[in-house]
């Protein structure tokens, strides 16, 4: 028998078997039967094989039939490749596992699908900033559809990492510092990319990353240790995690970092008790890049087969480059792990229906059908422009007129390949507009933009060269002053000064951990010389993290925060700075005053010497800093529009919760007596007054994001009910003590109105 056939043979048996039971329990059987069968016919290399993870973002399809990957795959070694693009070259690699290797198992196909595929969405923080779940649910949809339509059946996405520290560029990747919302867009992320059912070819399999902790490293310099305790992690970082798996992720992704001195790929407390035990996670984990291989310089083990075995003991069952599980095939004591992994492996592979059609996401009619519609690139118009937030608008400098004279100026306005930002491995820039483009389309025929780009990233050459990889280099070779003169002569004719300044994409992101964080240099300089043209100038601030932006915020009077809006941001940018969309979005996490106060969060506990209420400067033996507030420039939660939005007055229809009434209704009145129809984020967060272990001084616990015409008003009711109120204690347990909280509802984590609640048993 031919593998071709004895794969057939088997999947037909499996469905004979499993048809004597019924339903979901039947199709359960089945998969178990074949993959029992299966299994039954591997050798330990070829089970070993499965576990083998190469990467390949090179190989096109003439190279993959001679390239050591094409042998290995013929010989059972690889179980699945990554960052491969295009269904055609996925197509010839998957025929030579199903039609040259020995048992004809096909591969998985994986990518690092962040904020899209070929239609980009803004980067993730930026998404975390509309609170729409609705909306990221979408995104994950449409990258979904679009990757499968080109060959890619699983996404190494949602990255729910929590981080407080805007050092550590990968803060870009994730929904920002608060473990409700990160935990709430994360489960809609992961219903996005799988939807009900994994077997459908338009569904991709999420990988939850990164297991665990991973931001919050030492000193926010990426890839270093992480030191939290056991209460932290279950309540500040762990419940995102835990959340998606809930949501049924079907493979989670363990972290580069140590977790209580030990290396998650290789922490069995996290990848075995917690995860599985605990979680009840059924699917497979993964390592990250060559991460089974850095044990090594972590010092855990003397040699890759040692860091190997450790992995594949502590729960790891997918080893990404570094090879070593492959070196496990000898020792008896580890067959049972080995198959435990294999298949791990194997059933995912089955619920994405591979063994059914190997090529089923290998459909080149559904490259023209499903990729970067106009619909697919509407839609991300729409998620970027709600992402954008608008922190500062003095005298109403926004919204502009088509009418105007605009001097674009500055390095983000006319580079198409750095508005995708970071982690866009499918984007095809040169389909993308420049933001100049962008706004001259939307001026078209009414007004003009004059365009200079005013100055380099930075004035160093060799850090503007790490800040642009991957293709994205944008530096000018004119001097200074020949940039800086023709800037301030367009200046001068213009209106308003439209000034797209701040980080290109890869100045965020993975290996971009920064120590300053104000405006680079170059760009900084810039900015203080177009303020003496005495023209109105608004800053759209590019950046994959917090920066700050003092400076800016006394000396200008607008900055919008656009991070970087996806293929779409031109369009979308124009959209809000005309006022053709109001912005709304609200930030996931706070922009600091200095660097000095990193990490931080407004879910903080409090000190036994904390400032007084309402205060914010300099009070001897009190927890604060002696050079700067302690809070920050603009808070978690903190975004304006361009109406005006009132808050009436927070009221609950009973001051006390029990087991017994179930819930209260917390509402308060919403008034939009601006001029422009606006979207507003009502927040609520809840703290326990008193505690042993001590609380956060608040906590997120729910929002809603409404539409107010102007002129209307709306009550926005919130229900609050126990579970709301409790948290874990440091052994893990969930606990909701008796006593008072405070419950408090505002437009951001720092105006909020409060009003006490006993909970009783
Ligand atoms: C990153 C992961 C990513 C992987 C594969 C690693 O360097 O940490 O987030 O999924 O590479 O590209």
């Amino acid at each position: 028998m031919n593998k071709n056939t004895s794969l057939f043979v088997i999947f037909a048996v499996s469905l004979m078997l499993g048809l004597s039971s019924c339903g979901s329990k039947s199709t359960a059987n089945k998969m178990d039967n074949f993959v029992d069968s299966l299994m039954a016919q591997m050798t330990i290399e070829e089970k070993l094989g499965q576990l083998n993870l190469p990467v390949t973002g090179d190989i096109v399809t003439g190279q993959a039939q001679s390239s050591d990957i094409a042998g290995a795959i013929r010989a059972g070694r690889v179980g699945g490749l990554f960052n491969l693009k295009g269904s055609e070259a996925i197509r010839e690699i998957q025929r030579i596992a199903v039609e040259e290797s020995r048992l004809g198992i096909p591969l998985v196909f994986g990518m690092d699908v962040i904020h899209g595929y070929e239609t980009v969405f803004p980067i993730p923080l930026a998404i975390a900033c509309t609170w729409d779940e609705q909306a990221v649910e979408m995104v994950g949809r449409i990258s979904a559809l679009e990757a499968t339509a080109d060959g890619i059946c699983w996404t190494f996405s949602p990255m729910v990492d929590i981080c407080c520290d805007a050092r550590w560029g990968r803060i870009a990747e994730s929904f920002g510092e608060d473990p409700y919302l990160v935990s709430t867009l994360a489960k809609a992320m992961v219903k996005g990319y799988q939807q009900t059912d994994l077997s459908d070819t338009t569904s991709m399999m999420a990988c939850v990353k990164h297991f665990a902790l991973y931001g919050a490293p030492e000193g926010g310099r990426d890839y270093n240790n992480v030191e939290l305790s056991r209460y932290r992690m279950y309540n500040d970082y762990l419940p995102p995690y835990r959340a998606t798996v809930e949501a049924g992720v079907g493979s989670v992704m363990a972290s580069f970092n140590t977790v209580e001195g030990v290396p998650a790929t290789c922490n069995s407390w996290l990848l075995t008790d917690l995860l599985r035990n605990d979680w009840g996670f059924k699917g497979f984990v993964v390592s990250d890049y060559t991460a089974i291989a850095e044990m090594l310089n972590h010092g855990v083990a003397a040699d890759l087969r040692e860091a190997a075995e450790l992995s594949l003991k502590a729960g790891l069952d997918m080893d990404m480059v570094s090879h070593g599980l492959l070196l496990l095939q000898d020792d008896p004591k580890l067959v049972e792990y080995v198959n435990q992994a294999c298949r791990r492996i194997l059933v995912a592979k089955h619920q994405l229906g591979l063994f059914e059609n190997p090529y089923r996401y290998c459909n080149s009619e559904r490259r023209q059908k499903d990729i970067l519609t106009q619909s697919n690139r509407d839609d991300a118009r729409r998620v970027a422009r709600e992402s954008f937030v608008l922190l500062k608008n003095e005298k109403n400098t926004l919204p502009l007129k088509k009418q105007s004279t605009i001097a674009l100026i500055g390095p983000l306005a006319n580079t198409r390949a750095n508005m995708s930002g970071t982690w866009a491995v499918a984007a095809v820039s040169d389909k993308y507009k420049t933001l100049k483009e962008g706004l001259e389309d939307a001026v078209k025929g009414k007004g003009k933009v004059l365009y200079a780009k005013g100055c380099n990233l930075t004035y160093d050459p060799v850090l503007e060269a790490h800040a642009t990889m991957f293709g994205r280099e944008m530096r000018d070779n004119r001097s200074v002053q020949a940039l800086r003169d023709e800037a301030l002569r367009i200046a001068r004719q213009a209106d308003v000064i439209v000034a797209a300044m701040g980080e290109s994409s890869e100045f965020s992101g993975e290996c971009a951990s920064r120590t300053d964080l104000t405006m680079p240099d170059a760009q900084a300089d810039l900015l203080k010389e177009l303020k003496e043209t005495g023209k109105p100038i608004v800053l759209l601030n590019f950046s994959g993290r917090p920066v700050i932006l003092n400076w800016e915020a006394e000396n200008l009077p607008a900055i919008l925060q656009v991070w970087f809006g996806g293929s779409e941001t031109a369009d979308a940018v124009a959209d809000v700075i005309f006022g053709d969309y109001t912005p709304s979005g609200k930030l996931a996490v706070a922009f600091p005053r200095s660097v000095g106060q990193l990490p931080m969060t407004y879910r903080h506990y409090n000190t036994g010497r904390p400032l007084p209420e309402g205060e914010d400067k300099f009070h001897k033996f009190v927890s604060c800093y002696m050079d700067c507030p302690n809070s920050p420039l603009y808070p978690f939660g903190f975004g304006l529009t361009y109406t005006q939005l009132d808050y009436g007055t927070l009221a609950l229809n009973q001051n006390t919760l029990s087991k017994a009434n179930k819930e209260v209704k917390a509402t308060i009145e919403v008034k939009n007596t601006g001029k422009y129809d606006a979207d507003e984020i009502v927040q609520l967060y809840i703290r326990d007054v008193v505690c042993n272990p001590v609380r956060p001084i608040a906590e997120l616990r729910s929002w809603q994001k409404i539409h107010l015409a102007a002129g209307e008003s709306k009550t926005v009711e919130f229900t609050i009910t126990p579970d709301m109120l409790g948290f874990y204690t440091a052994d893990g347990l969930w606990t909701v003590p008796t006593g008072e909280y405070h419950i408090m509802v505002g437009a951001n984590s720092r105006d909020l109105q409060k009003l006490a609640l006993q909970y009783e048993e």
